[in-house]
């Protein structure tokens, strides 16, 4: 019913004759799963080599964008800007949240201004490890959803994808269960269908955090895991296209 996304996020990594490289040899790959849909998210000064490269195979995006039109913000890139280039944003990571104090109230800003353009969105969310071993795992999933998608209707709601990923398990070589996984992106969904409806059912909910070749078939199996977003291991081809092909099997 969900086409599985998986979508490579390449934080500070690659700059463009490294992402050309890269982003040809995903593409061919992604080629041969038209059951998969493929992404990565590639550093600003890199994505238009990883367009040119991806020749239409696979989707690139940006990481990270201004909530404001135009303006006086020196070094800041708009939606707007990223618009002409590429479909998609990855918004909300959680090294935004974390590393560079993005509250959730900004974020619902940004996912605001993305929508004003065409971009695409993939909304990060995620608990802590106090927040997880409290007991309080739901209650953020809800809060950082609530806030991230105040400003989106029911006609824009099909643009949004929703990355669930607990932070204790991001970059520490330490993934969630396929059961935690499962579970989060089961409540992502039921929230989602609490206020969109059946809309629900159509939007993919993707897994990440510490996602490689040897503990993906597993969470990948998991009814409401529409696929992933990978840090470390999209960062070769090698991993990343074994990845691919597990979801195309699952
Ligand atoms: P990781 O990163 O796969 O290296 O844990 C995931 C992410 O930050 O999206």
């Amino acid at each position: 019913m969900r086409t599985p996304l998986m979508a490579g996020n390449w934080k500070m990594h690659h700059g463009p004759a490294a992402a050309a490289g890269l982003t040809a040899e995903i593409g061919a790959a992604a080629g041969s799963h038209p059951g998969v849909n493929v992404a990565l998210f590639v550093p600003f000064v890199s994505l238009a080599a990883a367009v040119g490269a991806a020749a239409g195979r696979l989707r690139v995006g940006a990481q990270n964008a201004h909530e404001s039109k135009s303006g006086a913000f020196t070094g800041e890139i708009s939606c707007a800007m990223l618009a002409e280039i590429c479909p998609l944003v990855l918004l909300g990571h959680s090294e935004r949240r974390h590393l560079y104090g993005e509250s959730s109230a900004l974020i619902g800003k940004k996912i605001a201004a993305a929508l004003e353009s065409s971009l695409e969105i993939v909304l990060c969310i995620g608990e802590t490890l106090d927040e997880r071993e409290s007991g309080a795992t739901l209650e953020v999933i809800s809060t950082q959803l609530a806030a991230g998608l105040e400003s989106v209707g029911g006609e824009q709601i099909s643009r949004i994808t929703i990355a669930y990923e607990p932070v204790w398990a991001i970059g520490t070589g330490r993934n969630a269960t396929p059961q935690q996984a499962g579970e989060a992106c089961r409540a992502v969904r039921e929230w989602l269908r609490d206020g969109y409806g059946d809309a629900a059912d159509l939007l993919r909910v993707l897994y990440g955090g510490s996602v490689n070749p040897t503990n993906w078939a597993e969470i990948a199996a998991e009814p409401d895991v529409d696929g992933a977003l990978v840090g470390g291991a999209s960062l070769e081809a090698e991993s990343f296209i074994r990845l691919i092909a597990i979801s195309a099997a699952a």
